[in-house]
């Protein structure tokens, strides 16, 4: 195998399409998806390609650093991807603490194996994938560039501005070879219902209250999960090591106008009268210390690398709505809990 690449986080949303891209389109790639499986892991999300001669899974902790040193030893790992994390700001907000263990020490422990068990570090590449969070939030104007200053505002994002911080100090001081990416919001097949997007589609299926936080004037920067993976697979490749690269949609939206652009879609795919969809639309308490705006400013990756999203965001949205409705049963495997069987059921 030319390369050995742990991919940690590969049963959740993004990483599974990290995962499946990898190990498609680099066979000669042995691909390691490390993953502790918490309720935001679901290998369903890879059945496709689990049977893959190249694919393998673990189910590790990334703060367990016995087992993270014996799949290192085992698959004689070369590089890594890192996107396990807690990664969800509202439960960051009932328990930070659970988002320092992951997104800090874990991040720190797997840096700490990497480095102890590359013996040259220059063959070796440790990439973390972080958000667009760390920079804080935007007024009207402006947009996030890898030179802005970093000013997180959540639990969520504080623990992952920490985590790029140890990332650039283990580069520093050490000399590890790492290259970090800073995204916007992403949305697509496999995202869990909890996150705005796919929670408010179960919930007009449903015909359940669509909770808008505060007035729904937020801004958000979405980017269709696919190209999320198109340019980490280009950073991986061609970034230079040391390097920060901004990834977003350039498609800047209201929460508001997004809730009502979701209803018009479902009332039109759903067969209900127009407009029906709009009534469950509830505004509710805002959340705590909520980032007013996000927007990324991606020309470096463009300019640098040559990524640009592949889809418009009414292309991109009209496939996420059209997924959940033919994947019925993921959904209500994710809601109902069953997901959580798949691994003793198919792994052990
Ligand atoms: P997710 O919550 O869907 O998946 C996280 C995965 O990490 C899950 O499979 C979970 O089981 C695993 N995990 C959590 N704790 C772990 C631990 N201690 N050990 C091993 N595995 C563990 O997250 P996501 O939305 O796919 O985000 C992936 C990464 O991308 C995160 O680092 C996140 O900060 C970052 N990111 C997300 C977005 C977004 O819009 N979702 C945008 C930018 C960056
Ligand atoms: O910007 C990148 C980040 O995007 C990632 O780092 C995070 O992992 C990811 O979860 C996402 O964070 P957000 O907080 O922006 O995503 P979420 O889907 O939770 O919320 C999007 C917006 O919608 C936000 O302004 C809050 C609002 N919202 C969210 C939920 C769940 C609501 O109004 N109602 C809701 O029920």
């Amino acid at each position: 195998m030319e390369k050995s690449i742990l991919i940690t986080g590969g049963a959740g949303f993004i990483g599974s399409h990290v995962v499946r891209l990898f190990v498609k389109k680099y066979p000669n790639y042995r691909i390691v998806n490390l993953d502790c499986l918490t309720y935001a892991g679901n290998l369903e999300n890879l059945k496709d390609i689990e049977g893959s001669k190249n694919y393998a899974f673990a189910k590790v902790d990334i703060n367990d650093e016995d087992l993270l040193k014996e799949v290192f030893n085992d698959y004689q790992i070369t590089d890594v991807i890192h996107l396990a994390a807690e990664s969800h700001v509202d439960r960051s907000i009932t328990d930070p603490l659970a988002f320092v263990k992951t997104n800090v020490m874990g991040t720190v422990n797997l840096l700490n194996t990497a480095k102890n068990h590359w013996k040259d570090l220059d063959n070796h590449l440790f990439y973390h994938v972080s958000t667009d969070e760390v920079y804080g939030s935007l007024d009207d104007g402006g947009f996030f560039l890898e030179t802005t200053p970093y000013d997180p505002q959540s639990p969520y994002s504080s623990s992952k501005a920490a985590s790029d911080h140890f990332v650039r100090a283990y580069a520093n001081t050490y000399g590890l070879k790492t290259v970090i990416s800073n995204c916007s919001n992403n949305y697509g097949p496999n995202q869990f219902p909890e996150k705005l997007i796919p929670l408010c589609i179960h919930n007009i299926k449903q015909n359940k209250p669509l909770p808008v936080y505060g007035k729904g004037d937020n801004i958000r920067d979405w980017l269709f999960v696919l190209d999320h993976a198109i340019a980490i697979d280009l950073v991986f490749h061609k970034g230079k090591t040391g390097e920060t690269y901004n990834i977003g949609g350039f498609n800047e939206w209201k929460n508001i106008d997004i809730v009502k652009l979701l209803c018009e879609i479902m009332d039109r795919k759903l067969g209900r009268d127009k407009g029906a969809s709009e009534q469950l639309i509830t505004f509710v308490k805002d959340r705590a210390g909520h980032d007013q705006r996000y927007a990324i400013d991606a020309d470096k990756i463009n300019k640098e690398l040559g990524w640009k999203p592949s889809l418009t965001f009414e292309v991109g949205i009209e496939k996420t709505v059209d997924w959940y409705l033919e994947n019925e049963g993921w959904l209500d495997g994710v809601t109902s809990g069953d997901y959580q069987k798949y691994y003793q059921q198919h792994y052990s």
